[in-house]
């Protein structure tokens, strides 16, 4: 693994073709303040325009994803404040902007923005000591990047309003059966595990891999009709690209693909 940069708050790194995001502020076990977020924007955008990357991982650390917005921080705000300077919307939301896959890899906890963070994640693996919960009730407000309408849509309305109203935790093996993670393995696997499946990804054809997450982003918004439509065009401008010939053709002739991502 070779270092790329290193800004304060968070490591970034790469494996082969995937970049890593690691949040480095174990202190406040990984709270997110604006430089944090400053900085993870910046890398992902980094990562998103980097040819020799096809995946991005976020992480944190075995205690913690992250605990959720930086409570210090935003106990001096006031609405004015939040309001003028767009707060979340201003450098939280970088990441709905990144055209690459981004897999969250989450151990420990990942509690309001950081539950919300890892939500706005392609996927989640987590960790078998990872916990999940929005407890931003709990000190008077609500959850803020996301949370009331992404939790609803991942584990539907009845575990959402639980977890939003009561502020509880929700472990990993109830996480996966809600549907909130797509696996769990073992603290000592995260990291294995998850560059795994990064690095699978890698090896398809990126353009098909963009086109795929686009598509499957669909289905959050709008109608089935039209999910199924935009779904449809991208499948046919698939058949425009070499790698559509390379891997029908290494299928056909019992080889590996290799795309050139053209
Ligand atoms: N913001 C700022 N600092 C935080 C923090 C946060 N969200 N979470 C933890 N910390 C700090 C603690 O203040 C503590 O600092 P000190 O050592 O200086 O006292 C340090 O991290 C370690 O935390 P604890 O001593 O509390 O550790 P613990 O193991 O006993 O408890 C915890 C861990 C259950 C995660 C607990 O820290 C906790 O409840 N944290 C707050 C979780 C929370 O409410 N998150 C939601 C924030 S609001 C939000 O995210 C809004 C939004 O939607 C955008």
């Amino acid at each position: 693994m070779s270092e790329t940069s290193t800004p304060e708050l968070i490591q970034v790194s790469t494996q082969g073709r995937v970049g890593i995001v690691t949040l480095n502020r174990p202190k406040q076990l990984n709270a997110l303040n604006d430089q944090l977020m400053d900085e993870l924007g910046a890398a992902l955008k980094a990562f998103d325009a980097d040819d020799n990357i096809g995946c991005i991982v976020i992480t944190g650390s075995e205690k913690a994803f992250a605990a959720g917005a930086d409570i210090s921080a935003m106990a001096k705000y006031n609405f004015h404040e939040v309001y003028k300077g767009d707060y979340i919307t201003r450098n939280w939301e970088t990441i709905r902007s990144i055209r690459k896959p981004v897999i969250a890899a989450v151990a420990g906890f990942a509690l309001g923005g950081g539950c919300e963070l890892a939500m706005m994640c392609d996927f989640i693996i987590a960790a078998d000591n990872a916990k999940f919960g929005q407890p931003e009730i709990k000190i008077g407000i609500i959850p803020g990047a996301g949370g009331t309408q992404r939790l609803p849509r991942a584990v539907g309305k009845a575990k959402a309003m639980d977890m939003v109203l009561t502020g509880r935790m929700m472990d990993a093996t109830e996480a996966e059966r809600a549907g909130l993670v797509s696996r769990v393995v073992p603290l000592n696997q995260l990291m294995d595990e998850t560059q795994g499946a990064a690095l699978m990804i890698c090896e398809y054809s990126l353009l098909s891999v963009m086109a795929a997450k686009e598509s499957v982003n669909r289905a959050f918004e709008g109608s089935l009709s039209d999910g199924v439509m935009f779904e449809r065009r991208l499948f046919h401008a698939l058949f425009a690209t070499a790698d559509q010939k390379e891997g029908m053709d290494a299928f056909l002739n019992k080889r590996k693909a290799s795309f050139s991502h053209s």
